[in-house]
Protein backbone atom coordinates (compact mmCIF):
# COMPACT_ATOMS: atom_id res chain seq x y z
CA UNK A 1 0.00 0.00 0.00
CA UNK A 2 1.41 3.36 -0.67
CA UNK A 3 2.74 5.92 1.93
CA UNK A 4 0.39 9.28 2.85
CA UNK A 5 1.28 12.51 4.30
CA UNK A 6 -2.00 13.85 5.59
CA UNK A 7 -1.80 17.41 6.70
CA UNK A 8 -5.31 18.81 8.58
CA UNK A 9 -5.44 15.20 10.06
CA UNK A 10 -6.66 16.68 13.52
CA UNK A 11 -9.52 18.35 11.51
CA UNK A 12 -13.12 17.15 11.04
CA UNK A 13 -12.43 15.68 8.05
CA UNK A 14 -8.59 14.83 8.55
CA UNK A 15 -9.60 12.50 11.72
CA UNK A 16 -12.20 10.48 9.93
CA UNK A 17 -9.85 10.19 6.84
CA UNK A 18 -6.97 9.00 9.08
CA UNK A 19 -9.37 6.33 10.60
CA UNK A 20 -9.95 5.21 6.85
CA UNK A 21 -6.76 5.40 5.49
CA UNK A 22 -5.33 3.09 8.62
CA UNK A 23 -8.23 0.58 8.06
CA UNK A 24 -7.42 -0.16 4.64
CA UNK A 25 -4.03 -0.99 4.84
CA UNK A 26 -2.07 2.68 4.42
CA UNK A 27 0.42 3.91 5.83
CA UNK A 28 0.02 7.36 7.37
CA UNK A 29 1.85 10.18 8.46
CA UNK A 30 -0.13 13.17 9.92
CA UNK A 31 1.86 15.90 11.37
CA UNK A 32 -0.38 18.24 13.55
CA UNK A 33 0.22 22.40 13.19
CA UNK A 34 3.10 21.85 16.03
CA UNK A 35 4.87 19.12 14.02
CA UNK A 36 4.51 21.34 10.45
CA UNK A 37 3.31 24.45 10.56
CA UNK A 38 2.01 24.98 6.45
CA UNK A 39 1.70 28.98 6.96
CA UNK A 40 5.44 29.22 8.53
CA UNK A 41 6.51 26.05 5.95
CA UNK A 42 5.05 28.10 3.06
CA UNK A 43 7.34 31.30 3.80
CA UNK A 44 10.43 29.08 4.64
CA UNK A 45 10.28 25.78 2.17
CA UNK A 46 12.27 24.22 4.57
CA UNK A 47 12.47 20.79 3.45
CA UNK A 48 9.95 17.98 4.37
CA UNK A 49 11.38 15.35 6.35
CA UNK A 50 8.37 12.92 5.41
CA UNK A 51 8.61 10.46 2.60
CA UNK A 52 5.41 9.56 0.82
CA UNK A 53 3.31 8.68 -2.33
CA UNK A 54 0.36 10.00 -1.92
CA UNK A 55 -0.02 13.26 -0.45
CA UNK A 56 -3.34 14.46 0.82
CA UNK A 57 -4.72 18.16 2.21
CA UNK A 58 -6.73 18.14 4.56
CA UNK A 59 -5.92 21.58 6.32
CA UNK A 60 -7.52 24.71 5.49
CA UNK A 61 -8.20 28.08 6.88
CA UNK A 62 -12.40 26.93 7.18
CA UNK A 63 -13.43 29.89 9.44
CA UNK A 64 -15.82 31.47 6.65
CA UNK A 65 -16.77 34.98 8.39
CA UNK A 66 -13.36 35.37 10.05
CA UNK A 67 -12.23 35.13 6.29
CA UNK A 68 -13.93 38.54 5.67
CA UNK A 69 -11.50 40.13 7.41
CA UNK A 70 -8.45 37.73 8.03
CA UNK A 71 -7.85 37.76 4.19
CA UNK A 72 -4.31 37.32 4.32
CA UNK A 73 -4.57 34.19 6.38
CA UNK A 74 -6.78 32.72 4.36
CA UNK A 75 -5.70 33.62 1.02
CA UNK A 76 -2.16 31.42 2.64
CA UNK A 77 -3.71 28.22 3.69
CA UNK A 78 -6.27 28.01 1.26
CA UNK A 79 -3.97 29.04 -1.83
CA UNK A 80 -0.42 29.31 -1.07
CA UNK A 81 -0.14 26.41 0.81
CA UNK A 82 -1.74 24.23 -1.60
CA UNK A 83 0.00 25.35 -4.30
CA UNK A 84 3.57 24.80 -2.45
CA UNK A 85 1.85 21.38 -1.41
CA UNK A 86 1.28 20.45 -4.98
CA UNK A 87 4.86 21.75 -6.36
CA UNK A 88 6.35 19.49 -3.80
CA UNK A 89 3.90 16.28 -4.65
CA UNK A 90 5.39 16.86 -8.26
CA UNK A 91 8.91 17.03 -7.08
CA UNK A 92 8.18 13.73 -5.23
CA UNK A 93 6.02 12.31 -8.17
CA UNK A 94 3.44 11.79 -5.98
CA UNK A 95 -0.30 12.00 -6.18
CA UNK A 96 -1.77 15.03 -4.88
CA UNK A 97 -5.49 15.39 -3.34
CA UNK A 98 -6.71 18.62 -2.28
CA UNK A 99 -10.16 19.34 -0.61
CA UNK A 100 -12.17 22.07 -1.67
CA UNK A 101 -16.02 23.13 -1.20
CA UNK A 102 -19.36 23.87 -3.00
CA UNK A 103 -18.78 27.91 -1.72
CA UNK A 104 -16.93 28.17 -5.07
CA UNK A 105 -19.76 28.31 -6.58
CA UNK A 106 -22.66 31.67 -6.81
CA UNK A 107 -25.58 29.97 -5.18
CA UNK A 108 -27.61 30.99 -8.14
CA UNK A 109 -28.21 27.92 -9.56
CA UNK A 110 -31.74 25.57 -9.05
CA UNK A 111 -30.25 22.44 -9.86
CA UNK A 112 -27.10 20.40 -8.34
CA UNK A 113 -23.68 21.95 -9.56
CA UNK A 114 -21.63 19.48 -11.90
CA UNK A 115 -17.56 19.77 -12.13
CA UNK A 116 -18.00 21.23 -15.64
CA UNK A 117 -20.21 24.59 -13.54
CA UNK A 118 -18.20 27.78 -13.83
CA UNK A 119 -17.20 28.37 -10.30
CA UNK A 120 -18.48 32.24 -8.86
CA UNK A 121 -17.79 32.65 -5.35
CA UNK A 122 -19.52 35.09 -3.62
CA UNK A 123 -16.98 35.58 0.03
CA UNK A 124 -13.58 35.64 0.52
CA UNK A 125 -13.74 31.94 1.86
CA UNK A 126 -14.63 30.98 -1.76
CA UNK A 127 -12.69 32.92 -3.61
CA UNK A 128 -9.41 31.56 -1.76
CA UNK A 129 -10.72 27.89 -1.89
CA UNK A 130 -11.05 28.34 -6.05
CA UNK A 131 -7.98 30.41 -5.90
CA UNK A 132 -6.25 27.21 -4.41
CA UNK A 133 -8.19 24.79 -7.17
CA UNK A 134 -6.39 26.74 -9.63
CA UNK A 135 -2.82 27.03 -7.87
CA UNK A 136 -3.45 23.00 -7.91
CA UNK A 137 -4.06 22.18 -11.16
CA UNK A 138 -1.40 24.48 -12.19
CA UNK A 139 0.99 23.13 -10.20
CA UNK A 140 0.58 19.66 -9.66
CA UNK A 141 1.42 16.15 -11.98
CA UNK A 142 -1.23 14.07 -10.95
CA UNK A 143 -3.92 15.34 -8.74
CA UNK A 144 -7.85 15.13 -7.41
CA UNK A 145 -9.85 17.99 -5.95
CA UNK A 146 -12.62 16.72 -4.19
CA UNK A 147 -15.20 19.37 -4.07
CA UNK A 148 -17.37 18.39 -1.39
CA UNK A 149 -20.48 20.28 0.76
CA UNK A 150 -21.81 20.94 4.41
CA UNK A 151 -19.22 19.00 6.44
CA UNK A 152 -20.31 17.11 9.68
CA UNK A 153 -18.72 14.55 11.57
CA UNK A 154 -17.87 13.55 15.41
CA UNK A 155 -16.33 16.88 17.54
CA UNK A 156 -17.24 18.92 14.46
CA UNK A 157 -14.89 21.39 12.62
CA UNK A 158 -11.77 22.69 14.42
CA UNK A 159 -12.22 25.60 12.66
CA UNK A 160 -15.67 26.19 13.88
CA UNK A 161 -15.52 25.68 17.26
CA UNK A 162 -15.91 21.66 17.52
CA UNK A 163 -19.25 20.83 17.31
CA UNK A 164 -21.38 19.78 14.32
CA UNK A 165 -24.77 20.69 12.60
CA UNK A 166 -25.98 17.61 14.27
CA UNK A 167 -24.72 18.14 17.61
CA UNK A 168 -26.51 21.78 17.70
CA UNK A 169 -29.90 20.23 16.42
CA UNK A 170 -29.94 17.50 19.49
CA UNK A 171 -28.34 19.83 21.91
CA UNK A 172 -31.47 22.27 21.31
CA UNK A 173 -33.93 19.88 21.45
CA UNK A 174 -32.60 18.58 25.00
CA UNK A 175 -32.48 21.66 26.32
CA UNK A 176 -36.56 21.89 25.22
CA UNK A 177 -35.83 24.86 23.81
CA UNK A 178 -37.02 25.86 19.94
CA UNK A 179 -34.73 25.39 16.62
CA UNK A 180 -34.73 28.44 14.17
CA UNK A 181 -33.59 26.64 10.77
CA UNK A 182 -33.25 27.86 7.47
CA UNK A 183 -35.52 26.86 5.23
CA UNK A 184 -34.59 28.40 2.11
CA UNK A 185 -30.82 28.08 1.75
CA UNK A 186 -30.14 24.20 -0.08
CA UNK A 187 -27.55 22.24 0.31
CA UNK A 188 -26.05 18.62 -0.24
CA UNK A 189 -24.85 17.76 3.75
CA UNK A 190 -22.73 14.97 3.98
CA UNK A 191 -21.28 13.04 6.74
CA UNK A 192 -17.50 12.73 6.79
CA UNK A 193 -17.61 9.01 7.33
CA UNK A 194 -18.63 8.36 4.23
CA UNK A 195 -16.44 11.10 2.31
CA UNK A 196 -13.60 9.84 4.07
CA UNK A 197 -14.43 5.92 2.40
CA UNK A 198 -15.50 8.16 -0.90
CA UNK A 199 -11.93 9.01 -0.68
CA UNK A 200 -10.22 5.94 -0.12
CA UNK A 201 -11.99 4.06 -3.09
CA UNK A 202 -11.38 6.87 -5.43
CA UNK A 203 -7.37 6.16 -4.16
CA UNK A 204 -8.10 2.45 -4.90
CA UNK A 205 -9.74 3.44 -8.41
CA UNK A 206 -7.33 6.11 -9.48
CA UNK A 207 -9.13 7.39 -12.40
CA UNK A 208 -7.82 10.36 -14.44
CA UNK A 209 -6.39 13.62 -12.89
CA UNK A 210 -9.31 16.02 -12.49
CA UNK A 211 -11.56 18.01 -10.36
CA UNK A 212 -14.70 15.31 -8.66
CA UNK A 213 -17.72 16.31 -6.38
CA UNK A 214 -18.03 14.19 -3.20
CA UNK A 215 -21.33 14.36 -1.48
CA UNK A 216 -24.10 12.48 0.10
CA UNK A 217 -26.66 12.43 -2.75
CA UNK A 218 -29.61 14.58 -2.31
CA UNK A 219 -30.21 18.06 -1.76
CA UNK A 220 -32.21 19.65 1.26
CA UNK A 221 -32.55 22.67 3.72
CA UNK A 222 -31.40 22.88 6.99
CA UNK A 223 -34.45 22.86 7.78
CA UNK A 224 -35.25 19.01 6.24
CA UNK A 225 -31.99 18.32 7.18
CA UNK A 226 -33.47 19.25 11.45
CA UNK A 227 -36.80 17.63 10.79
CA UNK A 228 -34.76 14.45 9.33
CA UNK A 229 -32.56 14.55 12.45
CA UNK A 230 -34.89 15.12 14.72
CA UNK A 231 -37.24 11.50 13.46
CA UNK A 232 -33.80 9.59 13.63
CA UNK A 233 -33.88 10.35 16.79
CA UNK A 234 -36.41 9.75 18.20
CA UNK A 235 -36.73 13.80 19.38
CA UNK A 236 -39.20 16.16 19.07
CA UNK A 237 -39.11 19.92 19.09
CA UNK A 238 -40.66 22.89 17.66
CA UNK A 239 -38.73 24.28 14.47
CA UNK A 240 -39.37 27.58 13.77
CA UNK A 241 -38.45 28.15 9.96
CA UNK A 242 -36.27 30.93 9.09
CA UNK A 243 -35.11 32.77 5.75
CA UNK A 244 -30.93 32.82 4.85
CA UNK A 245 -31.71 36.65 4.87
CA UNK A 246 -32.51 36.98 8.41
CA UNK A 247 -29.16 34.83 9.05
CA UNK A 248 -27.46 37.16 6.67
CA UNK A 249 -26.36 39.34 9.68
CA UNK A 250 -23.29 37.59 9.10
CA UNK A 251 -20.11 38.82 7.49
CA UNK A 252 -19.75 36.45 4.28
CA UNK A 253 -22.47 35.90 1.92
CA UNK A 254 -23.64 32.20 1.62
CA UNK A 255 -24.77 30.98 -1.07
CA UNK A 256 -28.66 29.71 -1.56
CA UNK A 257 -27.95 26.66 -3.49
CA UNK A 258 -25.01 24.82 -3.86
CA UNK A 259 -25.84 21.60 -4.15
CA UNK A 260 -23.71 19.42 -5.77
CA UNK A 261 -24.22 16.50 -8.22
CA UNK A 262 -21.34 13.97 -8.27
CA UNK A 263 -21.34 13.57 -11.73
CA UNK A 264 -17.87 11.84 -12.46
CA UNK A 265 -17.95 9.33 -9.26
CA UNK A 266 -21.49 7.98 -10.94
CA UNK A 267 -20.44 7.62 -14.33
CA UNK A 268 -17.24 5.56 -12.33
CA UNK A 269 -20.04 3.85 -10.62
CA UNK A 270 -19.02 5.03 -6.98
CA UNK A 271 -22.11 5.86 -5.71
CA UNK A 272 -22.13 7.72 -2.54
CA UNK A 273 -24.47 7.33 0.05
CA UNK A 274 -27.71 9.59 0.77
CA UNK A 275 -28.14 12.83 2.72
CA UNK A 276 -30.42 10.66 4.87
CA UNK A 277 -27.84 7.23 4.56
CA UNK A 278 -25.21 9.81 6.35
CA UNK A 279 -27.31 11.26 9.06
CA UNK A 280 -28.10 7.71 10.16
CA UNK A 281 -24.53 6.51 10.61
CA UNK A 282 -23.40 9.65 12.17
CA UNK A 283 -26.18 8.78 14.72
CA UNK A 284 -25.05 5.77 15.19
CA UNK A 285 -21.28 6.40 15.39
CA UNK A 286 -21.83 8.95 17.79
CA UNK A 287 -24.77 7.28 20.36
N1 LIG B 1 -16.63 22.15 7.06
C1 LIG B 1 -17.38 22.16 5.96
O1 LIG B 1 -18.62 22.28 6.03
C2 LIG B 1 -16.72 22.00 4.62
C3 LIG B 1 -17.52 21.95 3.47
C4 LIG B 1 -16.93 21.76 2.22
C5 LIG B 1 -15.55 21.63 2.12
N2 LIG B 1 -14.78 21.72 3.25
C6 LIG B 1 -13.32 21.58 3.12
O2 LIG B 1 -12.96 20.36 3.75
C7 LIG B 1 -11.61 20.45 4.24
C8 LIG B 1 -11.57 20.00 5.69
O3 LIG B 1 -12.41 20.84 6.48
P1 LIG B 1 -12.77 20.52 8.00
O4 LIG B 1 -14.22 20.77 8.18
O5 LIG B 1 -12.20 19.18 8.38
O6 LIG B 1 -11.95 21.70 8.72
P2 LIG B 1 -11.29 21.80 10.18
O7 LIG B 1 -11.92 20.81 11.12
O8 LIG B 1 -11.34 23.25 10.53
O9 LIG B 1 -9.79 21.32 9.94
C9 LIG B 1 -8.81 22.18 9.44
C10 LIG B 1 -7.45 21.54 9.67
O10 LIG B 1 -6.44 22.42 9.19
C11 LIG B 1 -5.38 22.44 10.15
N3 LIG B 1 -4.59 23.66 10.07
C12 LIG B 1 -5.03 24.94 10.20
N4 LIG B 1 -3.97 25.78 10.10
C13 LIG B 1 -2.87 25.02 9.89
C14 LIG B 1 -1.48 25.30 9.71
N5 LIG B 1 -0.99 26.57 9.70
N6 LIG B 1 -0.62 24.26 9.53
C15 LIG B 1 -1.07 22.98 9.55
N7 LIG B 1 -2.37 22.65 9.70
C16 LIG B 1 -3.25 23.67 9.88
C17 LIG B 1 -6.13 22.36 11.48
O11 LIG B 1 -5.24 22.04 12.52
P3 LIG B 1 -5.64 22.43 14.06
O12 LIG B 1 -6.75 21.47 14.41
O13 LIG B 1 -4.40 22.20 14.82
O14 LIG B 1 -6.07 23.86 14.01
C18 LIG B 1 -7.14 21.27 11.15
O15 LIG B 1 -6.54 20.00 11.29
C19 LIG B 1 -11.20 21.91 3.99
O16 LIG B 1 -10.46 21.98 2.80
C20 LIG B 1 -12.51 22.65 3.82
O17 LIG B 1 -12.36 23.80 3.01
C21 LIG B 1 -15.34 21.88 4.50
Amino acid sequence: MPSVLLTGGSGQLGRALLGALRDHGFSVAAPDVQAWDLTRWTETQAPVPFDFELLINCAAYTQVDQAEQDALAAHTLNALVPEKLAELSKKRRALFVHISTDYVFSGDSRRPYTEDDPPFPQSAYGHTKLEGEMCVQAAAGAYYIVRSAGLYGPGGATGKGGHSMIDFILNTARAGKPLRLVQDQWTSPTYVGHLAQGLVRLLERRPESGCYHMVNEGVCSWHEFGTEVLQQAGMAAEILPVSLAEFSQRPAKRPTYSALENRKLNALGMRMPTWQEGVRAYIAETR
